[in-house]
């Protein structure tokens, strides 16, 4: 990168105070988060360790509060001791053992409930059973599993007895199982006989014998879950059914008190580079922060029905499914199936039925839901919701709009919440009945998240509206502690740029004058046009702004006398111009971005796609489309992607 700061040319003027009567009864008033940020300046370590009495049920409490001398591998409360699953379950039993945990629809239809006391025996019975399988704590344990309370309750089940779980997205490919065995060195994978989705079956089961097939030594036990009831082949010796482990099995389970540092799970998640990295998460520090932003930031309230819509597999579901809201003791939504099944309003329909009253979704998900029309959540009834959040990529103001008008009636605040796997929890967002929001800004950090933007030289940018790096400038709780069998590519990923300063997120941002970050994407996502610097994110967002554009990417494309040129896939609205149409919707379309945001930001080159090619969790492939968009030859592997045969289309004909 070049000296140059990057430069935002985004504006975004309008701003959303909360509504008077969602403050009312908010958890958090503007003076309790005024009085939370002045005693984390205060004395950073005192802060969080007053939270960590306040909120964990230790069995031995801690003594000291961060230690740094290994830094940047920083520890917390490590000499206390707890148990993750306890303090999700046993501390509700008195109060609220009848309460319901989870609400659980499948696709066709079917539902079911869970109290937390029925929660709680269902974990204590797995728990039991994997003990007698010889599974002790430390011991790693791969979950290969869809989206069913069972997915949970096998998480909880692990952290009872102090085991590593590591879950594996049923979306991934046999071979992204396989590599994530071994490179945990897990013991035991618990599948089950398939999944639902779309209507489909999902062949877990056969996916995991034919991982399992290729050198992955350290595997003694698959643990079988039913759920579909078709013919799998089961493994003598090496396969039992998830029913036979549990039978007999007592429904209390002393849990395992652990050390704070003691790993609660491992999750893959790409880098730029190579083998998906195991991010390692601690038990106590995660749960301390997934506990206080469920709190904070979605003011859970005990007849709050709380529906987050990701996938065990991601982080998001492991912090804000599996985790924080149990912690939390509220009631949450777990659906098992597609958002589109049977059709565009399967979302909205579920919203109504079980009253959900905070949802919590991803931007690409409000983008395919918005294609269907306003109608189709206008016909449900969305009364009940009183917030709504986003994650996992920058929303770009129309879908923004669309969220706040269609489905939260202009009525319910939006939280765009900035974290990643690595942070464990979220660190940027509104605080609901206190920020005022603006659409596409995470706004700012959560009190105790010390976040700034720097500049090449590590230099904090102070001028508003400067883009620069993300980073976090102290060390909290729920942070990563290491790359899994690693350590080396931790610090190098995360700290070195920068002499092991800050964690360095990967992002890009910039600040304005009020303070409010914006995310413009990561740094490899950003584009150097004639020595001017542009958030890609900036370029789709004026793209998607147009009428004719349902989503759009950008990536840089080598140009001679600009350095970089803007080269722009585009979902068109309808039907995918060819010929003379696709030369005249791309003028259109030049012309469009010219005037939102500039001549520079014009893309040199447009080509109109159906679709565009993108991992199951719905990220945009960009390195794909760079490789691309330099008619060079596709050498990466393209496994985990939801739409393999998108790729001709993007290659062929302009
Ligand atoms: C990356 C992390 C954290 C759960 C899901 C994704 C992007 C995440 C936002 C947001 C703009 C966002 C960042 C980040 N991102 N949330 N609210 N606004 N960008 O987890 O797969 O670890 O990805 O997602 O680029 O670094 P992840």
């Amino acid at each position: 990168m070049s000296e140059k700061n990057l430069e935002s040319i985004l504006h975004e003027s309008r701003s959303f105070p909360p509504n008077a009567e969602f403050t009312s009864k908010a958890r958090l008033k503007a003076a309790d988060l005024e009085a939370l940020t002045r005693e984390a300046a205060a004395d950073h370590e005192a802060y969080w360790a007053r939270l960590a009495r306040e909120e964990i049920d230790w069995h031995t409490p801690f003594t000291q509060t961060l230690d740094e001398s290994n830094a940047p591998n920083y520890r917390w409360f490590t000499d206390g001791t707890l148990n993750v699953s306890h303090n999700c379950l046993d501390v509700h039993l008195e109060a609220r053992g009848d309460k319901t945990a989870i609400i659980f629809e499948a696709e066709n239809g079917d539902s079911r409930t869970l109290s937390y006391r029925e929660l709680t025996a269902a974990v204590c019975r797995l728990a039991n059973g994997l003990r007698a399988q010889g599974i002790q704590s430390g011991d790693r344990v791969v979950l290969y599993m869809p989206m069913t309370p069972e997915a949970v309750i096998a998480m909880q089940a692990c952290a009872r007895i102090g085991a590593i779980h590591s879950v594996v997205f049923g979306g991934f490919s046999a071979k992204s199982l396989r590599d994530r065995i071994v490179d945990a060195g897990a013991k035991m994978v618990i599948t089950a006989d398939g999944g639902h989705r779309g209507g489909q079956i999902i062949a877990l089961k056969e996916a995991t014998d034919t991982a399992l097939s290729q050198e992955c030594e350290t595997i003694e036990h698959v643990v079988v879950l039913r759920c579909t009831g078709r013919d799998i082949n089961m493994v003598e010796g090496r396969d039992l059914w998830w029913s036979d482990v549990i039978d007999g099995q007592a429904d209390q389970c002393e849990p395992e008190f652990v050390n704070a540092e003691h790993p609660l799970f491992l999750l893959y998640t790409s880098g730029s580079t190579g083998m998906p990295k195991g991010i390692q998460h601690s038990s106590g520090g995660y749960l301390l922060n997934t506990k206080l932003t469920s709190k904070w930031v979605f003011d859970l309230n005990d007849d709050d029905v709380f529906w987050c819509t990701a996938d065990v597999g991601w982080v998001t579901g492991h912090s804000y499914v599996a985790y924080g809201p149990l912690a939390a003791g509220a009631t949450i939504v777990i659906y098992e199936g597609a958002p589109t099944y049977p059709d565009g309003g399967r979302f909205w329909k579920i919203c109504q039925q079980y009253g959900v009253t905070i949802f919590y979704t991803a931007p690409t998900a409000i983008r395919a839901l918005m294609r269907f029309g306003d109608e189709v959540p206008l016909s449900y009834d969305l009364s009940k919701l009183r917030l709504l959040g986003t994650v996992g990529e920058p929303i770009n103001p129309e879908a923004w709009m669309w969220y706040h008008r269609v489905i939260g009636k202009e009525r319910c605040p939006i939280v765009d919440t900035w974290w990643q796997t690595e942070t464990g929890a979220i660190m940027m967002s509104p605080i609901p009945g206190v920020t005022a929001t603006k659409p596409g800004s995470c706004t700012r950090p959560i009190p105790g998240i010390a976040a700034a933007i720097v500049d090449e030289e590590g230099e904090r940018v102070e001028a508003p509206n400067q883009g620069g790096y993300l980073v976090i400038e102290k060390p909290w709780p729920s942070m990563l502690r290491t790359i899994w069998g690693d350590n080396d590519r931790y610090i190098e990923t995360y700290w070195e740029k920068f002499n092991n300063r800050y964690y360095v997120a990967g992002d890009s941002a910039v600040c304005d004058e009020e303070g409010y970050y914006r995310i413009m994407g990561r740094i490899d996502d950003v584009l150097n046009v004639s020595g001017h610097r542009l958030g890609t994110m900036e370029v789709e967002s004026a793209l998607v702004a147009h009428e004719l554009v349902v989503e759009a990417a950008v990536v840089g494309q080598p140009h001679e006398i600009k350095g970089e040129a803007i080269f722009a896939y585009v979902v068109p609205r309808g039907a995918r111009p060819v010929g003379e149409d696709a030369v005249a919707m791309a003028k259109v379309l030049r012309d469009w971005v010219g005037e939102e945001l500039g001549a520079i930001a014009k893309p040199d080159d447009i080509r109109f796609a159906d679709n565009l090619p993108k991992t199951r969790s719905g990220k945009i492939m960009r390195r794909l489309l760079r490789t691309i968009a330099k008619g060079e030859e596709i050498t990466q592997d393209t496994s985990t992607l939801e739409n393999e045969a998108i790729l001709d289309q993007l290659r062929g004909e302009k």
